[in-house]
């Protein structure tokens, strides 16, 4: 089955009681038991809900995963895989990382007394080099966010291997379209399914994905006890968005490759970052390990006085915190998804005042490109 008929007809979407072309909305938080001493499946909404199991069937079969589970947020996805980790291990990560999951690091990983060190993700060997006898899991984002960097997955898989630690890869920026993390190796996939999964713009949720059975119960136990599962009407309505994802990809991938282009050549732009550009460091790797470059780009302009004349003058994207969404976003990475790190901390990773990223949505090309156009002519 390929991937588009797959997002349609490889889970369970029909009601299998009615033939309901959606799967209903089970709004309940706790379920009538006829014998106490039963094992029924579902029991208490925290610990299961057919809504929102179907939920995550659905992802988990589009990543090729055998378990799936759902969480409020991607935040609360990332937290509890990143509270698998005890006091006194250590974890490796990516240096360009989405600043909520830098904060959890910071803030309470080092407090519960686990060990944090950041690499260069585009350098294979400081990633092993940095393997220390406490280190136990090593966490990729790629494309990253907000530099686009590449980190080669499956060469990250096997170093993990090697060393018996848990790699984990957040695959929002691609999803299962495009990005099979687990195919290629990795122990876990992690979703903000608040961006391209939902596609809309109107929930915020998270997935956590995997093959491994004794993991999955380790996390369901997260999941259960640390509470933050996804409610019933967000799981219905992200699969309803999920039903259109490989439409919205194509057509925001092609059009973000364009529109990278464009910028490209553009005077007012000093760089662009996105793996479809013939000078990206990472378009060899992206191309042997995903099927399209993704629909969010960044580029740099002169100034933070010119980005802001820019959000002023653009008609169409919206200016917002988030991406993935039908409509197009322009984001201030400086003070929007990077805000709670320091200004040397952001300059450090690239993340300057003059960065803006945009991630492409399904809007006419042409419009798009004209926007940006007089936008950018209209700065000074
Ligand atoms: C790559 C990435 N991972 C995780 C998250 C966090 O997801 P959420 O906002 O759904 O908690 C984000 C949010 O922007 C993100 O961009």
């Amino acid at each position: 089955m390929k991937q588009d008929t797959k997002i349609i007809h490889g889970y369970e979407m029909i009601d299998e009681y009615t033939g309901a072309a959606s799967i209903p909305k089970f709004q309940a938080s706790t379920f009538h038991q006829k014998d106490i001493f039963s094992n029924q499946k579902f029991v208490y909404s925290r610990f299961g809900n057919p809504t929102i199991s179907a939920a995550e069937n659905a992802v988990s079969c589009l990543e090729n995963g055998d378990y799936g589970l759902a969480f409020s947020s991607g935040m609360a996805a990332i937290s509890s895989v990143l509270l698998l980790l005890s006091a006194g291990e250590h974890i490796i990560l990516c240096n360009d990382i989405y600043g909520g999951t830098y904060c959890i690091v910071r803030d309470f990983l080092k407090r519960f007394g686990i060990e944090v060190t950041f690499v260069d993700e585009e350098n294979i060997d400081e990633w092993e080099e940095q393997i220390k006898e406490n280190t136990k899991m090593i966490y990729i984002e790629t494309p990253s966010n907000p530099l686009l960097k590449i980190t080669d997955i499956k060469k990250i898989a096997q170093i993990a291997k090697n060393h018996d630690l848990l790699s984990i890869c957040d695959n929002t920026f691609m999803t299962p379209y495009y990005q099979k993390p687990l195919d290629l190796g990795v122990d876990v996939v992690i979703h903000s399914a608040t961006k391209f999964l939902n596609g809309h713009s109107d929930v915020v949720a998270g997935f956590v994905v995997t093959n491994n059975k004794e993991l999955e119960k380790k996390i369901r136990l997260q999941q259960i006890n640390l509470g933050g599962i996804l409610g019933v009407e967000d799981a219905w309505l992200l699969m309803r968005g999920l039903k259109t994802l490989s439409v919205r990809m194509e057509k925001s991938e092609k059009s973000a490759r364009a529109i990278a282009k464009y910028l490209s050549s553009h005077p007012k732009v000093k760089k662009v970052y996105h793996p479809s550009l013939a000078e990206h460091k990472g378009k060899k790797i992206q191309e042997n390990q995903a099927d399209g470059y993704g629909s969010v780009l960044s580029f740099e302009l002169m100034s933070q006085r010119q980005v802001v004349q820019l959000f002023n003058s653009l008609r169409y994207p919206l200016v917002a915190v988030s991406l993935g969404g039908v409509e197009s976003i322009v984001s201030y990475p400086w003070s929007m998804s990077h805000g709670a790190m320091s200004p040397y901390e952001k300059e450090k990773r690239g993340v300057t005042e003059s960065l803006v990223r945009f991630s492409v949505g399904i809007e006419n090309l042409e419009d798009l490109i004209l926007d940006l156009d007089q936008a950018l002519n209209s700065i000074e």
